[in-house]
């Protein structure tokens, strides 16, 4: 089995429509509508949407396209909404999955999405698109959905003129004594040296789950959700330690922010570093900021040559109310054209391998080269390595702790889980 599969495996807030029609009526049967639904709604990810809009609507000039996206980031206030409207049979004809267990357990399992392995055929992308990514979408042999892109979460970004003007250097590699030594002058000058914006839990979550890939490392990281692995192992005490060391240093407002308005205190200067996935680098361009001139990036400390996955992809529902619509929406999500538009904005890269790096940023040819050769890790709060049902436990364990601090707490919360939760 491929290194990176080892272990695998409700109120609408924002619906912007391409056409300001109503949802019932865009579900109405036969007319030349898509419904795409999803959780892209910051500056970044609303343009990289529309940028697989564009490319459809070419395509595809008679159909019109319903954006039913709700915001709140990584999903947290749309995926309840989807699950409700799946189990009410409601389907959207399309909506956004991570790879992994969430695909499989959310929408496979219960059958609520379509086997799309003959557009992999047809279009032939079997010959551009890895057979580790493809394996992350395929269940018995079928393929159950399409990737825009991969993410990266074991990024840490900092706004260099910040930096430079507390006399602080940055070179390829980050230790995390140089974090600290780096937060803590930037701390007696009094600019807060970590912004985080966990309105969403997840984005804390995503701090724990860097210091774990530092402490437990690739090799096991699988062993944390197969049962090979305890949480109450010191690897995990060692990782929780490291995290509660990055919690000292962020913002006081932190549970009040959204990601996005995260990594805007970075780009105001009014922090200086920030932990979050290279959804982040498409903030940080939408901002008009140069990279290595206003922005730099780092792998997160103790993670060089990793690459913690975070894939996004589109599945077409089963009985979906306009069914070839939704598979035409496929085809254009997986063409050239489309990975490399939207990619260009999102700050993920192609999936395709027949895309020139050239044509993407100075980080994203960074991202790519890693992600050749890197070890790559499914993510945990990211829909890809963790149940369903674990992933949330170790969340609420992760509110707990970002308040109280208390690793035996923590431990225990999340070993009890995991007895419950093991996947193979
Ligand atoms: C992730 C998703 C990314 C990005 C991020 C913030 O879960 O895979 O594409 O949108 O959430 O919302």
């Amino acid at each position: 089995m491929h290194r990176l599969l080892k272990h695998l495996i409700p109120t609408l807030a924002v619906a912007t429509c391409y056409t300001t029609i109503s949802l019932s009526s865009a579900r109405a049967a036969g007319t030349n509508q898509l419904e795409v639904f999803s959780y892209w709604t910051s500056g970044s990810e609303a343009g990289a949407l529309d940028a697989l809009f564009q490319v459809f609507k070419q395509r595809n000039p008679n159909v019109e396209v319903v954006n039913a996206a709700i915001a709140g980031g990584s999903g947290s206030a749309a995926m309840p909404v989807l699950q409700t409207r799946l189990a009410g049979g409601n389907p959207p004809d399309t909506w956004q999955s991570h790879p992994g267990q969430e695909l499989f357990s959310r929408y496979v399992d219960p059958g609520f999405c379509q086997d799309v392995t003959a557009i992999y055929k047809s279009e032939n992308w079997g010959a551009v698109v890895p057979k580790a990514l493809v394996d992350q979408l395929t269940a018995k042999g079928k393929i159950y959905s399409v990737m825009t892109g991969v993410h990266r979460l074991n990024v840490l970004w900092y706004n260099k003129k910040v930096l430079e003007k507390n006399g602080i250097k940055i070179g390829d590699k980050l230790s995390f004594a140089e974090f600290v030594a780096a937060a803590d002058k930037l701390k007696a000058a009094g600019v807060t040296p970590l912004a985080v914006g966990d309105s969403g839990i997840w984005a804390s979550g995503d701090i724990l789950e860097n210091a774990l890939l530092a402490k437990v490392g690739p090799k096991d990281w699988a062993g944390l959700f197969n049962g090979k692995l305890s949480w109450d192992s010191p690897k995990v005490k060692a990782a929780l330690d490291m995290y509660a060391k990055f919690l000292a240093y962020q913002n006081q407002d932190h549970s009040a922010l959204s990601w996005d308005q995260a990594i805007k205190a970075v780009i105001d200067g009014r922090c200086a570093f920030s932990v979050m996935g290279d959804w982040s680098f498409g903030e940080f361009l939408k901002a008009n900021q140069k990279e290595n001139e206003d922005f730099g990036w780092v792998a997160f400390p103790e993670t060089d040559g990793d690459f913690l996955v975070v894939g996004d992809s589109f599945v077409a529902a089963k009985n979906a109310p306009h069914g070839d619509e939704a598979l035409a929406w496929l085809k254009a999500v997986g063409s050239k054209e489309a990975q490399l538009n939207f990619n260009k904005i999102k700050g993920s890269i192609p999936v395709r391998t027949d895309i020139d790096p050239k044509e993407l940023s100075v980080y994203q040819q960074w991202s790519m080269a890693d992600f050749k050769k890197a070890a790559l890790v499914p993510s945990l709060f990211h829909g890809a390595a963790a149940t369903p049902a674990f992933q949330q436990s170790i969340a609420d364990a992760v509110s707990a702790f970002v308040v109280g601090k208390n690793v035996n707490a923590f431990v225990n919360a999340v070993d009890t889980a995991a007895k419950d939760n093991v996947s193979e």
